[in-house]
């Protein structure tokens, strides 16, 4: 199983990931957690993608790239599932994986999205606590990231589900959705 979870910062991308994990015994690879891990390190290029993530700043397509496919690299043959990347129709070009069988786009309203990330604020992500920085992420997804969904759209790969719902009932839409699109 070969996945990608797209969506709006807030709509579950990590949450839901976790679950089809488990579900499916594949790896995550979150473009997020892995420049976050970035960040964390020292010298200079640390520093400068630190900076762009505490300012919810896209980082370049190039360093986005290079952190996924290297991951995909130590990712096994049984599939993954990917989530924050692509966000860019630059960075999907350069996906360096077989195709991807599905890609699950989970819909949920800005105002949701906010709510979630408010409720999440205080857990130790500084791009969470100001609210410019929350709408800059909002309006980024919009203007670079939902143009994959015709993308992927017309490739025949996108199955949207409905992210508002509880946890359990996205999953269980998700798992859903997989099984028509592979009949
Ligand atoms: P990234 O880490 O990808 O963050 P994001 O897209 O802003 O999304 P979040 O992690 O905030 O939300 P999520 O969709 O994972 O939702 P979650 O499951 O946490 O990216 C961070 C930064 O890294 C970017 O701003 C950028 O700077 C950089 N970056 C990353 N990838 C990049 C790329 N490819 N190119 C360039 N730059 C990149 O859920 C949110 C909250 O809601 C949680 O508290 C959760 O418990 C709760 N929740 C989840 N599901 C439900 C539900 N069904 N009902 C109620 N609550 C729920
Ligand atoms: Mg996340």
């Amino acid at each position: 199983m070969r996945l990608v979870l797209l969506g709006p910062p807030g709509s579950g991308k990590g949450t839901q990931a976790a679950a089809l994990a488990r579900h499916f015994n594949v790896p995550v690879i979150s473009s997020g957690e892995l420049l976050r891990g970035r960040a964390a390190g020292g010298g200079e290029e640390s520093r400068h993608v630190a900076e762009l993530l505490v300012r919810g700043e896209l980082v370049p397509d190039e360093l986005a790239v290079t952190v996924v496919n290297e991951a995909l690299k130590g990712a096994g043959t049984d599939g993954y599932i990917i989530e924050g990347f692509p966000r860019t129709v630059a960075q999907a070009e350069h996906l360096d994986a077989p195709p991807i069988d599905a890609v699950v786009h989970l819909a949920v309203p800005d105002e949701v999205a906010r709510d979630r990330i408010a409720g999440r604020s205080g857990h130790g992500r500084s791009d969470d606590a100001r609210r410019d920085i929350v709408e800059r992420r909002l309006r980024d997804y919009h203007s670079e990231t939902e143009p994959l969904l015709d993308l992927y759209g017309r490739r025949g790969v996108l199955r949207s589900v409905d992210g508002g719902q509880t946890l359990e009932a996205v999953t269980a839409e998700i798992l859903r959705a997989l099984d028509a699109h592979r009949r």
